[in-house]
């Protein structure tokens, strides 16, 4: 398959100056993997992004957690692709399943989102994922399947997405996929990619799983053939987000 692992952390709306210094000097001190081996991009909240991208050890890179749909300009409260690429912060986050909840963030406006990022010359964790509701109606793969639809409508390169699968009842609730939950619908989102984008991109793209993923479970799920990684929450604040950045050995 020859894709490189991928592990993301998502620090979300936490931290202060403090807080953000200690867990970049956890960061730097840290032995892991090279990165041949695992790619590894941290995402503080802006305000902390300058400070983290001056400070963050060279081999780990850095993302923000989402960025505006178009060029910059009376959008009040928005940060544009392009302030990001003139920070030069390399990665963004888009369409989590908590952005897409609180602010009604739609399959198609979170495609528009990543088509404008790419075409700033940004890369691009795009998140994916089904609610328990869904999930128990039996719709998983028709809901994943129709987000991941509205993006590649609006794209034609792949180069620099990674798919970030993440159930939303595994986020937040200490209830991860199991390594067979995961994969399953891995699988299905490569077969999607594969039927309808091509069979290079297929091959090509990584799937992170997303969700309660913790230093005990890293491993199993690393372990299924469709799993390339994760993006990880609240374990990314900690020193065990070490031990999941491992799981890629
Ligand atoms: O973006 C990753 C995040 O949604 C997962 O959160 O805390 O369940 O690892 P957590």
């Amino acid at each position: 398959m020859g894709r490189k692992f991928f592990v993301g952390g998502n620090w979300k709306c936490n931290g202060t100056t403090e807080e953000v210094k200690k867990i970049v000097s956890t960061l730097n001190a840290a032995e892991v993997p090279s990165q041949d081996v695992v790619e590894v991009v941290v995402s503080p909240p802006f305000v902390f992004l300058p400070l983290v991208k001056s400070t963050l050890r060279s081999d780990f890179h850095v993302a923000a957690q989402n960025c505006w749909v178009k060029k910059g300009g009376a959008y009040t409260g928005e940060v544009s692709a392009e302030m990001l690429v003139n920070l030069d912060i390399p990665w963004v986050i888009l369409g989590h399943s908590e952005r897409r909840a609180l602010l009604n963030e739609s399959n198609e406006f979170v495609g528009e989102k990543v088509a404008y990022a790419l075409a700033q010359g940004l890369k691009v964790i795009a998140c994916i994922g089904e609610t328990l509701e869904q999930r128990e109606a039996g719709s998983t793969v028709d809901i994943v399947a129709a987000q991941t639809k509205a993006i590649a409508a609006k794209i034609s390169d792949w180069t620099n997405v990674v798919l970030a699968y993440e159930p939303v009842w595994a986020i937040g609730t200490g209830k991860v996929a199991t390594p067979a939950q995961a994969q399953e619908v891995h699988l299905e989102l490569r077969k999607w990619l594969q039927t309808n984008v091509s069979p290079e991109v297929a091959a090509s793209t990584r799937i992170i799983y997303g969700g309660s993923v913790n230093g005990g479970n890293c491993k199993e799920l690393a372990g299924q053939p469709d799993v390339d990684g994760f993006l990880v929450g609240g374990a990314s604040l900690k020193p065990e987000f070490i031990d999941i950045i491992k799981a890629a050995e």
